[in-house]
């Protein structure tokens, strides 16, 4: 028999978590298994942690006790925010986590002294400077999706050569380091700098890239972490954090695809980021309104209706009447379905959970791609809450800031029909030719309210 040591218990312990990560990217991709996928991150976490404390190297527990205290009083509350607060919340995480191997980079540094070898100084100050800038850089994101500081992007002349000098003032002070860990005056220097890059990275980027920022923000904070595994030597970090940075960066790639924006302008903040119009709210043009009682009629009449949920569905917290809806025009042989755009809402997969949390069925959401081609034999396109993702301007107009941005056709319906609250603008802030044509119908209202209204109606006016 073969009688395992602590060290390779422990070495075990962390394969397991490595493994249950794994897994839970795996299933996290998709709806049907997301759930337990949370649930095999949430385990690998809990295991990792449980099993760095039986590390042998462990001498002290009353500081690691009172820091996880600490943590649990901010973040406890943090996960208990609303869902449309999530992606600030997001942010504001990956600032912690960033902050977090910054410091321990930062410590490893000083504790180290004066055999820091070229290579150790190497891993540190990477580590320590993409930890510094995510650690500003997800505040500024995280206060602009708040709105404590302004959504949109704020660009001087010579913004970008700043910048890069900035950044490559971090990466000189950087290779001095390498070249000479115990220039002890320059480290303070080259993490006031990083810090200093991250604000200027994020404060141009307008409101309609900051989710693919977030993303990428995520991604440096899973880097810089599996850059602290290399330095403590600890595996289980590297994996972690070089899953974290790769799905990171593999989702903002997509949502780079999904909202058109280009990925390097992304990637280097201001270089060319998106300048939000004014609204066109003040011009004189007149749209169709319906009431519930309307609404009610035309889609009880129609075969094929494609409902669009957007940020207002999250806000109204309408989902339940939404399946409400659903099932009572199933039950009249209308055929219900649900487009699903990659960006609508504040997050990537916003409408999924909502649409997942009313048990609405998942063969019954259409990705975007799949909805478009079903547009042209649709009798009703009814929009509840959303507005940029649907935005004909995205497609036909050339000068918008949305243009290139792919969207639901909803316009290619026979008949389009709008829930919304008035005319106001969506996230991007323009106006939406779709609620001027003909075939447009305004519902104007609380998301939830409406929809109730019309479920009232379909049920031949009884209470509902
Ligand atoms: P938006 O374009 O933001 O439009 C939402 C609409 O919902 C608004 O026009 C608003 O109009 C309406 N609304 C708000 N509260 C409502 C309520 N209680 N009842 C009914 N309607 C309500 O949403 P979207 O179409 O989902 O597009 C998402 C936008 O957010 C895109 O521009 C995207 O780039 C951006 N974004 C996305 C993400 C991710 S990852 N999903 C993250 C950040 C930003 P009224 O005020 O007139 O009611």
């Amino acid at each position: 028999m073969i009688s395992l040591g602590t060290s390779q218990l422990i070495d075990f312990a962390y394969i397991v978590a490595i493994a249950l990560f794994i897994l839970a990217l795996k299933w996290l991709s998709s709806p049907a298994t997301a759930r337990r996928g949370v649930l095999s991150g949430e385990i690998g976490v809990g295991l990792a942690v449980v099993t760095t404390f039986f590390n042998p190297g462990l001498i002290q527990y009353k500081w690691i006790i009172l820091a996880l205290a600490i943590g649990a009083m901010v973040g406890i509350p943090l996960g208990l925010v609303h869902m449309t607060a999530v992606p600030q919340r997001t942010a504001l995480s990956h600032s912690c986590g960033a902050l977090s191997a910054a410091l321990i980079g930062i410590a490893e540094y000083y504790m180290s002294l004066p055999h820091v070898s070229r290579f150790e100084m190497t891993e540190i100050a990477l580590e320590v400077i993409i930890g510094s800038l995510t650690f500003t850089g997800s505040l500024i994101a995280a206060g602009k999706l708040q709105e404590i500081l302004p959504q949109r992007p704020i660009t001087y002349r010579g913004q970008n050569f700043v910048s890069l000098s900035v950044l490559g003032a971090a990466a000189v002070i950087g290779i001095s380091l390498v070249l000479n860990p115990n220039y002890t005056h320059l480290f303070p220097a080259m993490v006031i700098v990083a810090l200093i890059f991250g604000v200027l990275l994020v404060t141009p980027i307008g409101g309609a890239d900051m989710p693919t920022v977030i993303s990428l923000l995520n991604s440096y904070a899973g880097f810089s972490a599996a850059l602290l595994g290399f330095v403590l030597n600890l595996k289980v970090l590297v994996v972690a954090g070089a899953l974290d940075g790769s799905s990171g960066f593999i989702l903002s790639v997509i949502m780079c695809k999904a909202m058109n924006r280009s990925f390097t302008n992304v990637l280097f903040g201001a270089f060319g980021a998106v300048q939000v119009s004014k609204t066109k709210g003040e011009e004189e043009r007149t749209v169709r309104t319906a009431s519930p009682e309307e609404a009610a009629a035309i889609l009880g009449a129609a075969n094929a209706v494609l409902i669009v949920p957007g940020y207002g569905m999250a806000v109204a917290q309408a989902q339940h009447k939404v399946r409400e809806l659903y099932d009572a025009l199933t039950r009249r042989g209308v055929d219900v379905k649900f487009a699903i755009h990659p960006v609508a809402g504040r997050m990537p997969g916003h409408m999924n959970v909502l649409l997942a949390e009313a048990d609405i069925p998942y063969d019954k959401l259409l990705e975007m791609e799949s909805a478009n081609s079903e547009l042209p034999q649709t009798d009703v396109a009814l929009i509840i809450g959303a507005n940029d993702v649907t935005n004909p301007a995205a497609r036909d107009e050339q000068g918008s800031p949305i243009y290139g941005m792919p969207i639901i056709e909803v316009d290619k319906a026979r008949t389009v029909m709008v829930i919304k609250r008035s005319m106001s603008p969506g996230f991007a802030g323009i106006d939406n030719n779709l609620y001027y044509l003909d075939k447009t119908f305004m519902l104007f209202g609380d998301a939830k309210s409406f929809v109730n209204d019309i479920l009232h109606e379909l049920s031949g006016g009884s209470p509902g």
